[in-house]
C-alpha cells in the first residue's frame, strides 16, 4: 500500500489526486527510485510522493493548479545516481540534480510550463533563480517539509529501536527497580 509519511490513507484510493498521477507511478523509471536512498532512511519513490501528495493538498487548498503540484511533485527527484560517490555531481547536486530530474522527466512525460518551473526551481533559493510561478513557491516550502519530517520519523524510528535493544539487554535491572518500588 502506498501512502504519504503522516498519512493513513492508500494513496491509490484517493480518488482526484491518484488520477493525476496514476500513469507517473505505472512508468518503471519512477517506481526506480524506490531503490535509491534519499535523505537517510527513506527511499527516493517515497519522498517524491510525500512531496507530490502534500504539494497537491496545499495547492489545492490554496486553488492553485493542484494537477501540476501533484505531478511535479512526483518528478521532482527523477533523477538516479548517488550524490555521495557520483564523482562529476558532488558539489553541485543542489542545483544539478533539479535540471537532471527535468531532463528526465519531460523525456518520458509531457512536462507543462508550471511543472518544468516547479520541477526546475524546487530548491530555491539554494538555485539562483526566482520561481515564475505560485505553485513553485509551495514546492519549496514542501519538500524542505518533507525532508525534515523524514529525517525525524528517521531519527524516532532509530532512538526506539535503540530503547528496545537496551530493554533486552537489562531484564534484571528494569525487574530489580519495579520490585522496589513496590514496597
Ligand atoms: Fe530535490
Ligand atoms: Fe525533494
Amino acid at each position: 500500500m502506498l501512502k504519504a509519511i503522516l498519512s493513513r490513507r492508500d494513496i491509490s484510493k484517493s480518488g482526484e489526486y491518484y488520477s493525476y498521477i496514476c500513469d507517473l507511478l505505472a512508468c518503471g523509471d519512477v517506481r526506480e527510485l524506490q531503490n535509491h536512498t534519499h535523505h537517510i532512511g527513506t527511499s527516493r519513490l517515497q519522498h517524491s510522493l510525500n512531496v507530490s501528495y502534500y504539494n497537491f493538498r496545499l495547492c489545492k487548498l490554496l486553488r492553485l493548479d493542484a494537477r501540476a503540484a501533484a505531478r511535479a511533485g512526483l518528478l521532482h527527484d527523477l533523477f538516479f545516481y548517488d550524490r555521495k560517490t557520483h564523482e562529476r555531481i558532488q558539489n553541485r547536486h543542489p542545483a544539478e540534480h533539479a535540471k537532471i530530474a527535468l531532463y528526465n522527466a519531460s523525456m518520458r512525460f509531457p512536462i507543462n510550463e508550471i511543472e518544468g518551473d516547479m520541477i526546475l526551481n524546487h530548491m530555491w533559493p539554494m538555485t539562483p533563480h526566482l520561481p515564475r510561478h505560485a505553485e513553485t513557491f509551495v514546492i519549496t516550502l514542501v519538500d524542505k517539509f518533507c525532508a525534515l519530517t523524514e529525517l525525524s520519523a528517521y531519527l524516532c524510528r532509530l532512538a526506539g529501536s535503540k530503547m528496545k535493544k537496551s530493554e533486552k539487554a537489562m531484564p534484571l535491572k528494569r525487574f530489580g527497580r519495579k520490585r522496589r518500588k513496590a514496597r
